[in-house]
């Protein structure tokens, strides 16, 4: 394929994008961020609006240059309704929260399988330039010592890991047996603004500012590696604009900790007590640690993370305290609802899996 630098080789015309899943955390992070960088990109934002999506997450965006649509990428009528004169897919659609796969992996094998087939057939039959699969660390597994890298082995765990798996391993046989010019990231836990409150950081914010339990699973001494949203989202700029085709890039930031000293830090800058931590039980399949060797995507692009855990925790922290209409909006309704079901009754629904 001839795109390896989309953007470059087309500076001279609008790049047209197809941004799935952005009305999710860091698909409209995502969407933000490019409106902002890359004035030749227009985009085409294909969400199906599940609990996960919210159009107040894209409120303060112009229209001119993004169009939102909602739809469902399992759905080929509905993907293909948004593919005409589209240079490049961003697949950022997922169900993505791992205690929901282990309730029911149903969404998960619909949405990041079934969905990402569709779209890799759509960039194919519409000879679309290029595709960027937005995959996480997960796929690997979990590491007691040592980072994963590129080449390392695929071992999940989750249902949820076993689809997006399935989805980058589908990514990657496009590329190897139609020559489709695809790209895949691998990222490490993202944190940042308008995260949905399922999420490890987010929960932990809003249930210390209620001075609501903080739910730790097991020892809480799981270990992930932060990364700011805004971080990943340059790094997957670079990877849509420069990535080599067929390549793979971990994107991770070396800001290893375990669970409970995140929430720690939670609780230091709101000045809120140690005694709301409290243990449950934990997940089942709990991935101990992960770690990602980023040495390709610092070395190719130059990339790097720009904002420390601690400032960006902090910012994040502000960012909920100033948005609490945004907050309340998502966790109304059916979030309520797996909220019991996840915590107010977590012995019984765990201990009977
Ligand atoms: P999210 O759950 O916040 O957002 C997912 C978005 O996808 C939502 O807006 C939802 O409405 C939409 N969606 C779900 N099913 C859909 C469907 N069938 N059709 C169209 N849209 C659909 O997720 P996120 O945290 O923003 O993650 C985005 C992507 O990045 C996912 O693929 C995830 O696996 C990957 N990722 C996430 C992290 C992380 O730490 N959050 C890290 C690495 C990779
Ligand atoms: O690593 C990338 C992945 O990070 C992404 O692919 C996923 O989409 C994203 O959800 C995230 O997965 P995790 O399972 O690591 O994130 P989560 O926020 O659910 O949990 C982070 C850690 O905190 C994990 O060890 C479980 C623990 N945890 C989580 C919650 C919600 C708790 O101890 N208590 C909680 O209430």
């Amino acid at each position: 394929m001839t795109y390896p630098t989309i953007g470059i080789e087309r500076m001279v015309k609008t790049v047209r994008l197809l941004i799935t899943g952005g009305a999710g955390f860091i698909g409209s992070n995502f969407v933000r961020y490019l409106l902002k960088s890359r004035p030749e990109v227009s985009i085409i934002n294909l969400d199906a609006l599940t609990y996960a999506g919210n159009l107040e997450s894209l409120d303060d965006l112009p229209h001119d240059r993004h169009k939102f649509v909602r739809g469902d990428i399992s759905q080929r009528d509905q993907v293909e309704a948004c593919a005409d004169g589209v240079d490049a897919i961003i697949n950022l659609a997922a169900e993505s929260h791992v205690d929901r796969s282990i309730l029911d992996s149903s969404a998960f094998i619909r949405t990041n399988v079934v969905g990402t087939q569709v779209l890799l057939e759509t960039m194919r039959r519409r000879k679309i330039a290029r595709f960027l699969q937005v995959s996480t660390d997960e796929v690997y597994g979990s590491i007691e010592t040592g980072k994963f890298t590129e080449m390392s082995p695929l071992y999940t765990n989750s249902p949820y890991a076993a689809s997006k798996a399935s989805a980058d391993l589908l990514a990657r046989s496009y590329h190897r047996t139609y020559g489709l010019d695809i790209v895949i990231t691998r990222c490490s836990n993202n944190f940042g603004p308008y995260q949905f409150p399922e999420k490890l950081i987010p929960l932990m914010i809003l249930n210390a500012l209620e001075d609501a339990r903080l739910p730790v699973y097991g020892d809480g001494l799981y270990v992930r590696d932060w990364i700011h949203v805004e971080d990943h989202c340059r790094a997957l700029e670079m990877v849509l604009f420069r990535g080599s085709p067929g390549e793979i890039y971990n994107v991770g930031s070396n800001q290893e900790m375990t669970n409970r000293e995140v929430i720690q830090r939670v609780l230091d800058i709101l000045g809120k007590p140690a005694s709301l931590i409290q243990n449950v039980t934990d997940r089942p399949g709990h991935d101990r640690r992960y770690a990602l060797d980023s040495t390709k995507i610092r070395h190719d692009f130059g990339w790097t993370p720009l904002i420390p855990f601690d400032q960006g925790l902090e910012n994040t922290v502000r960012w909920y305290l100033e948005h609490q209409a945004w907050t309340a909006h998502v966790r109304s309704g059916s979030y309520r609802h797996y909220y019991e079901q996840m915590y107010e009754r977590r012995s019984q629904t765990l201990a009977n899996l």
